[in-house]
């Protein structure tokens, strides 16, 4: 096996707070094997546009602390394509890279993994996505901050919640998961949390309501994954108010605040210890795998399998929801 010599970093997919402290970790990890580490900007799109500069340690001084990612990040449709993946190709072999670390969730671990099996290059996936779904990891870079942002504004709102006495539903980002829904919503103590694992029977949350109202409860906060089956916060709030005339409901959508701000310390330590995992690995061979920290260990697992398989919520975790809330 010859000896890797040129890294290309990238960011692809929704960017999560800590990709900036993943990137300098490649980058000085590089640099400690010798390795020459090359930012890809814009992700995939920016690899079919050679869009590629060299970035020496002093770069990524500084960018530990901020949210984003600096090497930018976009979804490439162009990659999707043969045609698209050949041409990044090339551009890395113009630039004689000889492995690619891919920082991102779902979407980019499944291009990675194609072009991967076409082209004879090594790649490394670091999960980061704020949805945390990535199999083969028990965090991804990102949730940990997004879950801290969704806590706080949550709290604000309960306030404002209990002097009016009101239900809110609160939308969180998830489109097909709902671990950010679950975790915040144990963490913000909130009446009930509707995912996308889960189907939502409307007329069940209407008694689970009367109940709670008949307890003598004058305020609430549900929280809603953007993916729930039964539709978004604003939907669901519609159809509970229909029969609830007696609530004055509210509704909250979180959005994009939810992707951005500065890293947790947590996820500045995982994206520091998985970076550096990351260029171990292709400096130990391994190629076509996701770094990802089980139980606190460092564990490789096929791109394979973690682009495949969703990671899925504990259920039990639901029911902690209802057993806080029984009272
Ligand atoms: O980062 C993942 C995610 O937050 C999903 O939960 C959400 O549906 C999606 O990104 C929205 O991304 P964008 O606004 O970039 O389309």
């Amino acid at each position: 096996m010859e000896k890797i010599k040129k890294i290309g970093v990238l960011t692809s997919g929704g960017d999560s707070p800590g990709m900036n402290a993943a990137i300098r970790a490649v980058v000085r990890a590089g640099a400690y094997h010798n390795i020459e580490v090359f930012g890809i900007y814009q992700g995939y799109k920016g690899m079919i546009e050679n869009n590629i500069k060299l970035l020496s340690p002093r770069d990524v001084s500084n960018v530990l602390h901020r949210g984003g990612t600096f090497l930018k990040t976009a979804r490439s449709e162009e990659f999707k394509t043969q045609e698209g993946r050949k041409i990044a190709y090339e551009n890395l072999r113009k630039n004689e890279i000889d492995a690619v670390v891919i920082i991102g969730g779902d979407g980019s671990f499944k291009g990675a993994n194609q072009f991967s099996k076409e082209f004879a290059i090594p790649v490394i996936g670091i999960p980061g996505t704020i949805d945390n779904d990535m199999y083969g990891t028990d965090y991804c870079i990102g949730y940990d901050t997004a879950l801290n942002t969704v806590v706080e504004a949550v709290d604000k709102i309960r306030d404002t919640a209990g002097a009016h006495d009101r239900l809110f539903f609160v939308e969180v980002m998830g489109r097909d998961s709902g671990f950010l829904a679950l975790r915040s919503g144990i963490a913000s103590g909130a009446e009930a949390v509707l995912i996308p694992e889960k189907e939502t029977i409307i007329d069940d949350l209407k008694k689970y309501l009367a109940n709670g109202y008949n307890k003598k409860k004058s305020s609430g906060i549900i929280i809603v994954a953007e993916g729930d089956d039964a539709g978004g916060a604003y939907k669901i709030a519609d159809l509970v108010k229909k029969d609830f005339t007696n609530y004055d409901i509210r509704v909250t959508v979180l959005g994009h605040i939810q992707r951005g701000g500065s890293p947790s310390a947590f996820d500045r330590n995982i994206a520091s210890q998985m970076g550096i995992n990351a260029v171990q690995g292709l400096v130990d061979g391994k190629s076509n795998v996701m770094v990802g920290l089980i139980n606190r260990n460092i564990v490789y697992t096929p791109l394979e399998q973690s682009a495949k398989h969703n990671k899925r919520v504990n259920p039990t975790l639901l029911s902690t929801i209802d057993i806080l809330n029984s009272y």
